[in-house]
C-alpha cells in the first residue's frame, strides 16, 4: 500500500508515474504500443487478469518472517506480448512495490486499487517474449470474498497458508491473476531455520543460507492457473511414497494434526490409482495434500498437486473430490469463473462415483438426495448470478445432477467416453461450458439441446427427476 507515503510525495510520485505513463509511444524499433486492458471482462470478475500478453512462466523468490508477517518478494515473469505494447498491468492486493524492470531495463510503474502497471522504456512488439520483474515487499493481508470467506495469505501463529480461489493469489505475488493465463512456476521459499515450508509440485532443492535461514526451491512443472498456487509455512511433518508407478507423493500436515491425519493421507496414492481408471492418465508429475490445523481457513482448496485441508475438513469424501479437480479444474481449467460449475460439479460427481463403485451407495440416490432439496434449485449451475454464488449449493450439487442426468440420458459407456474424453481433450488448456456441452453432443452423436435448457439453464425444479 502507498498510503503511509505523505500526501506530497504521493502526489508527486503520482504525477510522474502518470507522466510516464502516458509518455510517446513509439518503441527503439519503431513500434508503436498501446496499453494492455486492464481486465480480461470475466463475467463476474471483469477487472481480474490483464490484456495483451500471456504469462509463459513465473519465478517467484521470496522471503517471509513469520514473527513480522513480512514477506519480501521477487516476481520473475516470462511473456509473449499478443499486441504491440506501450504499458501492461498486472494484478496485485496490498504491498509496496521497490523495483520493477522489463528485460533488464527499469520499467515505471503505478499503482491504481489492484492494477500495477508497468511501462518498459521501449514499447514491446507484438509476439517478442519479454521478462518482467517487480520486487515487492509488505505484509500480505488476505482478501474477504463476496461470500464473506477469506483467501490469500493466511496469517497462523508460527506461519501462514496461501490459498487463492478465486482471486487470493494477487495478495502474495503480482501476476495475470485470471485463470485463462496458465503458466509453469518455480517458487523459491527462505524462512527463519526450524520451519517448514511446501508448495505445490515437486521440491528442487534445500539448501541453507549464510545466516541461517533455509531456502526450498518448488518446480510446478505443468500450466497452473494462479488461483492453484499456494505456499504453507509452519511446523509441518511429510510422508513421502510413489503414486501410479511413478509420480512422487509428498503429503504434509501441521504437528498437531499430524498423527490424526496421517492414515488418511497414506490413502491418496489408492484413491489416485482408482481414479485414473475413471478419468484417464494423472495430468500432473506431483501429487500429495496439505492438512492444517483448524481456524486458518473454512474450507478445503484443490491447489494444484497438493490440495490444502483444514484437518476438520480431512475426510475420504472431500480428499476424493479435492484429487478429483486435478482433472476437472486444475487440467482442464475453466475459460472463465462463470464456469465454476465444470470444476465443482464435476469434483461432486467425482464423489458420486466414486461412493457408486466402492461404497456400494448409486449415484441415483445422491442425485435423488440432491433433487430434493430446496437450496440446490436457486440458479441455473451455469449462471451464477454473481461473485457472490460462486460456490453455492447449485454449482455443485445442481451441477453434479446436470452429470447424472446427461449420464442417463446417453448410457454409461457413452458417459465414460465423455468424462475420460473431456480430460484428454482440454488436458492442460482452458475451456467453457459450450466447448462441454459441444464435446458431450459430438461423442453422444446427437442434440442435447433439450438437456442442457432444462439442466444447465434452466430456473427452478423441473417436474420430476
Ligand atoms: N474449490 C473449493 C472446493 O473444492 C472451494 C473453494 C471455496 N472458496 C471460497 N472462497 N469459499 O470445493
Ligand atoms: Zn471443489
Amino acid at each position: 500500500s502507498q498510503r503511509s507515503r505523505t500526501g506530497i510525495a504521493a502526489l508527486a510520485a503520482a504525477l510522474t508515474s502518470l507522466a510516464l505513463l502516458a509518455g510517446g509511444c513509439t518503441g527503439a524499433g519503431g513500434v508503436r504500443g498501446t496499453p494492455g486492458a486492464a481486465g480480461l471482462r470475466d463475467p463476474l470478475f471483469p477487472k481480474l487478469g490483464n490484456g495483451g500478453y500471456d504469462v509463459g512462466h513465473y519465478g517467484l523468490t521470496l522471503a517471509y518472517d513469520p514473527a513480522s508477517g513480512r514477506l519480501d518478494g521477487t516476481a520473475e515473469i516470462t511473456a509473449r506480448a499478443t499486441q504491440d505494447l506501450s504499458a501492461f498491468d498486472l494484478d496485485l492486493a496490498g504491498l509496496t512495490v521497490r523495483r520493477a524492470t522489463v528485460d533488464g531495463a527499469p520499467a515505471a510503474y503505478n499503482r491504481a486499487g489492484n492494477e500495477l502497471t508497468l511501462r518498459p522504456r521501449d514499447d514491446i512488439p507484438e509476439g517478442k517474449e519479454f521478462r518482467a520483474t517487480v520486487t515487492y515487499t509488505g505484509v500480505p493481508e488476505p482478501l474477504t470474498d463476496a461470500d464473506g470467506s477469506k483467501e490469500g495469505w493466511l496469517r497462523t501463529a508460527d506461519g501462514a497458508v496461501a490459498v487463492g480461489e478465486p482471486a487470493g493469489s494477487m495478495t502474495w505475488f503480482p501476476g495475470n491473476h485470471h485463470p485463462s493465463d496458465k503458466a509453469t512456476y518455480d517458487l523459491a521459499l527462505t524462512l527463519p531455520a526450524g520451519l517448514d515450508g511446501l508448495s505445490n509440485g515437486v521440491r528442487t532443492a534445500t539448501r541453507t543460507e549464510p545466516g541461517g535461514r533455509v531456502t526450498t526451491v518448488w518446480h510446478t512443472a505443468e500450466p497452473m492457473a494462479s488461483y492453484l498456487a499456494t505456499v504453507a509455512v509452519g511446523h509441518y511433518e511429510t510422508a513421502s511414497a510413489t503414486a501410479l508407478g511413478a509420480v512422487p507423493v509428498l503429503t504434509a500436515a501441521e504437528a498437531p494434526v499430524a498423527a490424526g491425519s496421517a492414515a488418511l493421507r497414506g490413502e491418496v496414492p489408492g484413491i489416485l490409482a482408482r481414479q485414473v481408471k475413471r478419468f484417464g492418465p494423472y495430468p500432473f508429475s506431483a501429487a500429495g495434500a496439505l492438512v492444517t490445523k483448524d481456524g486458518t481457513l473454512g474450507y478445503a482448496l484443490e491447489t494444484q498437486t497438493r490440495p490444502v485441508f483444514p484437518a476438520g475438513s480431512f475426510d475420504r469424501t472431500t480428499l476424493v473430490h479435492e484429487q478429483a479437480h486435478q482433472w476437472f479444474g486444475n487440467s482442464v481449467t475453466l475459460a472463465s469463473w462463470r464456469d465454476i460449475w465444470l470444476n465443482e460439479g464435476f469434483a461432486t460427481y467425482a464423489e458420486w462415483l466414486y461412493d457408486e463403485e466402492y461404497e456400494h451407495v448409486p449415484a441415483r440416490t445422491h442425485f435423488e438426495r440432491a433433487f430434493a432439496q430446496d437450496a440446490n434449485w436457486a440458479f441455473p449451475p451455469a449462471a451464477p448470478p454473481t461473485a457472490e454464488n460462486l460456490f453455492d449449493p447449485p454449482v455443485y450439487q445442481r451441477g453434479a445432477m446436470v452429470l447424472h442426468t446427461l449420464r442417463e440420458t446417453v448410457g454409461d459407456r457413452v458417459f465414460d467416453e465423455i468424462l475420460r474424453g473431456w480430460a484428454a481433450k482440454y488436458r492442460h488448456a482452458n475451456a467453457s461450458t459450450d466447448d462441454f456441452t459441444a464435446y458431450a453432443e459430438s461423442v453422444a452423436g446427437r442434440d442435447l439441446g433439450a438437456l442442457w435448457d432444462v439442466w444447465l439453464y434452466g430456473d427452478g425444479r423441473p417436474d420430476r427427476p
